[in-house]
């Protein structure tokens, strides 16, 4: 089964296709010779995909997935939620949103979040929707070097560890992204047994 996975994150299209048998072949937005930026400006995540495999659908006609994910932080009403790329501003890094996130948070001591991936299928004309979280808290400063994004200040419940210092293999064992994966890769493994999306 051939499939778009809406990306042009190499680390992204590696991380499916490592958790996909032969069965698949998973094609990356270049691709499809789509080379502009896709607008992202709903205001939730699953609108957020769902216009991003639309838009690969209708150019392409070929059955597509897109990602949308977001930190939402119940204590600033869910923020920074589907802005949480552009949380510190249009233009502004990683770091950036960071330090917004920490200083918002700085007197606070209700600091739970979690992450939310939510994948958009468009198989054989139909659309499906798959979501996948990891719960945990904001921690007061930065801890670690690796992986992305907000995971410095990131600690997954039962961890003592943020996803900045935990082993990327383990990261992507449990994180929200791979929850999201998981039930996508199900579902497109049951579709493949029936015989659909061929
Ligand atoms: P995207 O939808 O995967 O592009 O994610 C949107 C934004 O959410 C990113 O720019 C990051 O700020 C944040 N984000 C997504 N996934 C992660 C993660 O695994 N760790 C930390 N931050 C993430």
């Amino acid at each position: 089964m051939e499939l778009v996975f809406a990306t042009n994150n190499k680390h992204k299209i590696k991380e499916i296709n490592d958790l996909l048998d032969d069965n698949f072949t998973i094609l990356g937005l270049a691709d499809t010779g789509i080379t502009e930026d896709i607008p992202e400006e709903a205001e939730t995540l699953e609108e957020n995909a769902l216009f991003k495999a639309r838009y690969v659908h209708e150019k392409t006609g070929l059955n597509v997935f897109a990602d949308d994910t977001g930190l939402e932080v119940p204590s600033l009403g869910g923020a920074p939620g589907v802005h949480s790329a552009r949380y510190a501003g249009e233009s502004k890094s990683f770091d950036d949103n960071i330090e917004k996130l920490l200083r918002e948070m700085k007197d606070m001591t209700e600091r739970s979040a979690r992450f939310r991936t939510v994948i958009a299928l468009i198989l054989d004309g139909s659309e499906y929707l798959f979501e996948g979280m990891v719960e945990g808290e904001i921690i007061m400063e930065r801890r670690g070097s690796g992986g992305f994004g907000y995971d410095p200040v990131f600690l997954a419940s039962g961890y003592d560890l943020t996803f900045a210092e935990i082993p990327l293999s383990e990261k992507n064992r449990v994180s929200h992204r791979a929850k999201a994966m998981r039930k996508l890769i199900g579902f497109l493994s049951d579709q493949k047994r029936t015989g659909a999306g061929k």
